[in-house]
């Protein structure tokens, strides 16, 4: 039966694990995946986790509706948008639990399939999350997308094989290569030109892969173009509390734009700020609509668009979520523990810097501690990323991605010399 199928490419990012496996060198780093890890390099289960699944103990395991659980949507709604939210008590949300953001997102992907009818166009920043592309469009032979260093341009190599929620992926310029920065004049001249009543992605915070977020000035400027072009924001947020350590200030773009009266769509992620990566998968979609009467209608069709998909979401992430966002005390702590993660981050980018600069390097790194969140868009050359890997067991990114979660004081030293070694 399967003689047609052909060998596929390894996931640009999931694949780097499977390498790293392989490899047996004691030294071996993954900075691909991006998962925390503590100061030991070892997965971290938060605290507040341990006791949420203590407090859950013993519950069924009945199905839960279609759009999950009531507690587990409500909280994240709260925790996305602020409980003095104004759309919140207008109930003007629907908010539905998905399997994690990846299943989050393409709820959100095959609606707008459905739905959108204006414009089948969404546009992506340059780069954007590998799994964007397919997610949005198509499977693609190589979804990567390939930096020309040289030129400094960026594109995406579309042989595709085969259609997910089919819309028409488009870029608009982001990143900086000279800067290893934010293109803001780029950015903005870009989005002033696509199409009326597209949609436009943005990452709410701790972009993926680069680290690099807009200030509130650009992404007041952004709000505006999007007003003016009637554009559709779509905002992905997988890290909100892991870029500075504060939930709030995480959320403070997306909930900008909420206030300047855009209906925006929402994906969310409960797989770094409560470190739910593999047994849970918990997520929400949201999409803020005119009136509690649009609301209904909204939800009803995500309903059949989720039933054939899944049925229906599992409930252990959902009611752990729920628990340590509803429980005062476990809520309090849970905010202490993003922040201690979010913490160790920043320390790690900043010895990576002094380490490199001991190690003789007379680069300038400045990028790594200004960039935020869990990556570090090193700026490293496909050649250089190779070089690391095969000859120092480091592995990442073929867009010279790092996770920074992967980097502790034990390895700093062994990375900078590495990097060092591969940029002289
Ligand atoms: C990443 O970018 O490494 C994470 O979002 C994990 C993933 O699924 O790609």
């Amino acid at each position: 039966w399967w003689t047609n199928v052909e060998m596929g490419p390894p996931d640009p990012i999931l694949g780097v694990s499977e390498a790293f496996k392989r490899d047996t060198n004691p030294k071996k780093m993954n900075l691909g995946v991006g998962a925390y890890r503590d100061d030991q390099g070892k997965p971290y289960i938060l605290p507040t986790v341990k006791k949420a699944e203590l407090a859950i103990q013993g519950l069924d395991k009945e199905y839960l509706g279609i759009t999950g659980l009531p507690a587990f949507t409500n909280a994240a709604a709260e925790l996305a948008f602020g409980s003095g939210s104004s759309v919140l008590s207008a109930k003007r949300n629907v908010t539905v639990q998905g399997i994690s953001g990846t299943g989050s997102l393409r709820i959100g992907a095959n609606f707008l399939d459905k739905f959108f009818t204006s414009n089948k166009s969404i546009w992506l920043p340059t780069p954007s999350w590998g799994n964007h592309v397919p997610i949005f469009n198509y499977l693609h032979i190589c979804c990567w997308l390939i930096m020309c260093f040289e030129s400094c341009l960026l594109y995406n190599n579309s042989a595709c094989f085969f259609r997910h929620a089919g819309l028409d992926v488009q870029w608009y310029r982001y990143y900086k290569p000279s800067t290893c920065g934010f293109d803001a004049e780029g950015a903005m001249e870009d989005l002033n030109k696509i199409p009326e009543n597209s949609i436009v992605l943005f990452h709410a915070c701790a972009h993926n892969p680069t680290g690099v977020d807009p200030k509130l000035e650009n992404w007041k400027e952004m709000s505006q173009i999007c007003k003016n072009r009637n554009l559709l924001p779509y905002f992905d947020m997988a890290y909100q509390g892991f870029a500075s350590g504060d939930i709030n200030k995480d959320a403070a773009a997306m909930r900008f734009f909420v206030e300047e009266g855009h209906n925006i769509l929402l994906a969310q992620s409960f797989a770094k700020n409560m470190g739910l990566y593999g047994s849970e998968r918990a997520g929400a979609f949201t999409v803020v609509c005119a009136d509690q009467e649009e609301a209904a209608r909204v939800e009803s069709q995500i309903k059949i668009l989720i039933r054939p998909m899944y049925s229906n979401p599992p409930c252990n992430g959902a009611r752990i979520a729920s628990t340590v966002l509803t429980t005062p005390e476990l809520r309090e702590q849970w905010l202490v523990e993003v922040k201690g993660m979010a913490d160790r981050i920043i320390s790690m980018r900043q010895q990576l810097v002094d380490n490199l600069k001991k190690d003789g390097s007379s680069k300038d790194w400045g990028h790594i501690v200004d960039q935020i969140g869990m990556f570090c868009y090193t700026g490293l050359t496909p050649d250089q990323v190779s070089n690391l890997t095969n000859n120092f067991s480091v592995y990442l990114t073929k867009d010279g991605r790092i996770s920074v979660a992967g980097v502790s004081s034990g390895n700093v030293q062994y990375l900078a010399h590495a990097m060092h070694q591969v940029t002289k």
